[in-house]
């Protein structure tokens, strides 16, 4: 990475401000349910607490568009830090107001502060120059280890390191090292798996990826568009009508480029989007009306399985069924178990994937899982990332 990182500069007793993606998944009753991104933030926190900063971190959480709404109070995650840091993190009141000044100000080296939810300013999401100058007013140095949000130019994301000397914590830097050397500098062969609801959603990353993979296997709702684009019946299955003739281009792109773009040869219908509904196993030719494609089919699960067995770097962006579901989450579940057993570099790009491989407790069984859903991929498709772009270069 050609950015400085917290490594690069001294920061022995400064007050440092850092941007994390706290966007944690809650239940209804405001319980995390998955504490991945505040776990992936504590390496950076450990390290300066080591330099003897006082620490002052910011996050958004939802999108309460500029309100302040208790529902997206960042109180549950200030007790999740403290309990996995064994000390208190304080949580201001607000973001730029009394309470975080004055907490700022009497905070002491070795000392932790949470901002308010950074959202419920109106001049966040604008990138507002104002409130980033408040926020940087608070510190001394900007550390951005908010890889997740790193592809929006916000205040607290990019406006910030207007004012303040700006590097990059340790998981941005470990994000971009293995996102980075899996589509530049991949062992081959390098095998992609795309799932997910909409072509359109992944033109980018695909046009992308077909400039650098072997293989290109692609599942989830997005199959649908392909075979509509083929001249099949697809039922009720999600279908862009004004995507097929881009579906077609695709297909011709893989095949110029010399990429083995591998789609669906069976799926698993059902009568409705509903948990028990009734389902069955069909072609990919032979989707009858009033039926919906929610699966990749065993046919399809062998197919892909066998291609993945030789690959030397598989990245997966995507789950390729309707993985909430149990009774369509096999083709998901074995795509994952198949990925846990490999001796490759297994890269899963954040978001609905993570979520999968998560779901299936295999986790730890992959060799890196992003935190970032729309960040990575944004990095995928090779666009540049506004909150690493403002950052110190090395
Ligand atoms: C995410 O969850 O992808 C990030 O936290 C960014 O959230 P946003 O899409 O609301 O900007």
């Amino acid at each position: 990475m050609n950015k400085k990182t917290v490594r690069d500069i001294d920061l022995k007793g400064k007050k440092v401000i850092v941007r994390c993606d706290f966007n944690v998944p809650q239940d209804e009753n405001g319980k995390i349910t998955d504490n991945r991104r505040i776990v992936a933030a504590l390496p950076t926190i450990k390290y300066l607490l080591e330099q003897n900063c006082k620490i002052i971190l910011c996050s958004h959480l939802g999108r309460p568009k500029g309100e302040v709404k208790p529902e997206f109070s960042l109180a549950p995650v200030a007790a999740e830090l403290s309990r996995l840091l064994g000390q208190e993190v304080k949580l201001a009141k607000d973001v730029v107001g009394e309470d975080a000044k004055r907490l700022a100000s009497e905070l002491k080296e070795k000392e932790i502060m949470l901002l308010e939810n950074v959202r419920f300013e109106k001049g966040e999401e604008k990138n507002d120059p104002e409130l980033a100058k408040e926020l940087a007013d608070l510190a001394e140095v900007f550390v951005n280890d908010a890889f997740g949000t790193a592809h929006r130019a916000h205040s607290s994301t990019a406006g910030i390191a207007n004012y303040l000397p700006a590097v990059s914590g340790f998981l941005i830097e470990k994000e971009l090292k293995f996102l980075g050397e899996t589509v530049n500098n991949p062992k081959r062969p390098f095998v992609a798996i795309l799932g997910g609801k909409k072509v359109s959603d992944k033109i980018g990353v695909i046009e992308s990826l077909l400039e650098k993979v072997d293989t290109l296997m692609i599942g989830g709702a997005m199959a649908y568009t392909f075979f509509k684009a083929q001249g099949y019946n697809v039922g009720n299955s999600i279908c862009e009508l004004d995507k097929l003739d881009l579906a077609l281009e695709l297909i011709e792109k893989a095949k110029t480029k010399g990429v083995k773009l591998m789609l669906p040869v069976d799926t698993k219908v059902g009568k409705e989007f509903a948990k028990d509904t009734e389902s069955k196993i069909v072609k990919y030719t032979e989707i009858p009306d009033g039926w919906e494609g929610f699966d990749i089919g065993p046919e399809t699960i062998e197919m892909y399985k066998k291609e993945l067995e030789s690959a030397k770097t598989v990245l997966w962006n995507g789950p390729v069924g309707l993985f909430e579901f149990d009774q369509f989450a096999v083709g998901t579940n074995e795509i994952a178990a198949k990925l846990a057993t490999l001796d490759a570099v297994t890269v899963i790009g954040g978001g609905d994937s993570a979520a999968a491989v998560e779901k299936a407790g295999l986790a730890d069984k992959m060799t890196h899982i992003s935190t970032g859903g729309g960040a990575s991929l944004e990095f995928l498709e090779g666009k540049a990332l506004p909150g690493i772009e403002c950052l110190l270069d090395k």
